[in-house]
């Protein structure tokens, strides 16, 4: 029989589709989705995110790593795959067998994959990274038209899309602007020597919401298809959260003023208190830097936490609330009744982003889809 964990994080599988939906209506015709679904899906889950957004017309995604591509291949995924960090020789083989398209930044090994390719009759597309002002991935500018040229010479492999990424799309400044012109001279540079049809790209959240301009052939967004804003200082509210974390409580109890509570007694009661133990901390992404400033919701209420999170557990003080019973519900992240906590109340503890909140919470605990109805 299967036995249910303390904790789950609940993943809302019509949040996830309305929040596709917005972004379809941002897009001018013709413009694709590429989902980004790595780590798996922002803690979203690999598979399922991809189904469903499959499901709402999304026909290309972009993963990490090969084994995340492989698993989606699995899952019945067939649109195109882009395995957005580069794949190296030991991993070939299953690249072409699944027709992976990797992010290419190198010529390093990309022969021994193009002969692979030919062996098995394919030709297999790959996107060319740029790097325009990212200061990570992608070959400069100045060395792409030789790399395409090079490449154009391998029969086995294709100039399927030319991508950038963006470092600042968040901020109000204009190197957005000026990042996706020197994409766009780039890309001008390249007519006649680049495979006419290459998808162009470089759009992530942020720019996607807020510079049309950088929509190119395809723009793709990760965060705000979970519901979260990529904005510091703004929130978009016609997205939905996607992720709620849910865990229980455990034990009610009584104690006397004076009382020490948890690993160093970090909070001593400063009157009788009722508390709640709840079983969820660091080991479920719950961390412990939320100790003694954490809330969490219970039967609707915002509940401080007193004393140190702990790897299994942490204490909430229930004395307002003395209706609070084992068993009951408790949100520490989400909505209960009209009450909310934000992956971005959360990411301003935690001194993180929402992007982290996410991860954390989405992979380290058994996740339960809630469709609709
Ligand atoms: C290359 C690339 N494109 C797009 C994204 C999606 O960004 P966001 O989640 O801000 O939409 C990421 C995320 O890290 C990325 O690395």
């Amino acid at each position: 029989m299967f036995t249910a964990s303390l904790n789950r994080v609940e993943i809302d599988i019509a949040a996830l589709r309305h929040n596709c939906r917005v972004i379809q209506e941002l897009l001018a015709p013709g413009v694709r989705i590429l989902a980004v679904v790595k780590a798996d899906a922002y803690g979203h889950g690999l598979e399922r995110t991809a189904q469903v957004l499959a499901g709402c017309g999304v026909s290309a995604f972009g993963v990490a790593e090969v084994a995340e591509g492989i698993r989606l291949r699995e899952a019945g995924i067939d649109g195109e795959i882009v395995v957005m960090l580069g794949v190296f020789p030991d991993s070939f083989a299953d690249v072409v067998d699944k027709r992976l398209t990797p992010v290419v930044y190198s010529l390093d090994g990309l022969p021994d994959l193009s002969d692979l390719a030919v062996a098995a009759g394919v030709c297999l597309n790959v996107h060319l990274k740029v790097d325009t002002g990212m200061g990570r991935f992608g070959l400069v500018p100045q060395q792409v038209p030789d790399f395409v040229q090079t490449l154009a010479a391998l029969p086995g492999l294709a100039l399927g899309g030319i991508l950038s990424h963006l470092p600042m799309a968040d901020s109000a400044g204009r190197e957005t602007d000026a990042q996706c012109q020197g994409f766009a001279t780039l890309l001008a540079e390249l007519d006649g020597v680049a495979a006419p049809g290459s998808i162009r790209h470089i759009a992530n959240s942020a720019a996607l919401f807020r510079h049309p301009g950088a929509h190119f052939d395809m723009v793709r967004p990760g965060i705000s298809l979970y519901g979260c804003s990529p904005f510091a200082d703004e929130q978009l509210p016609e997205l939905r959260p996607v992720m709620r974390f849910v865990s229980r409580v455990a034990q009610v109890k009584d104690v006397p003023a004076g009382y020490g509570i948890s690993y160093g007694h970090t909070f001593v009661t400063e009157q009788p208190s009722r508390l709640a133990i709840l079983p969820v901390g660091y080991a479920n992404g719950y961390l412990r830097k939320l100790s003694n400033g954490g809330e969490v919701l219970i039967g609707g209420h915002r509940v401080p936490l007193r004393g140190n999170v702990c790897m299994s557990a942490c204490v909430a003080d229930i004395t307002d609330y003395p209706e609070v019973a084992v068993g009951d519900e408790v949100v520490l992240m989400g909505r209960q009744g009209s009450a909310e906590i934000t992956a971005e109340q959360l990411a301003e503890q935690l001194e993180t982003i929402n992007y982290e909140v996410l991860c954390l919470f989405g992979n380290q605990n058994r996740r339960v889809y809630l469709d609709e109805f």
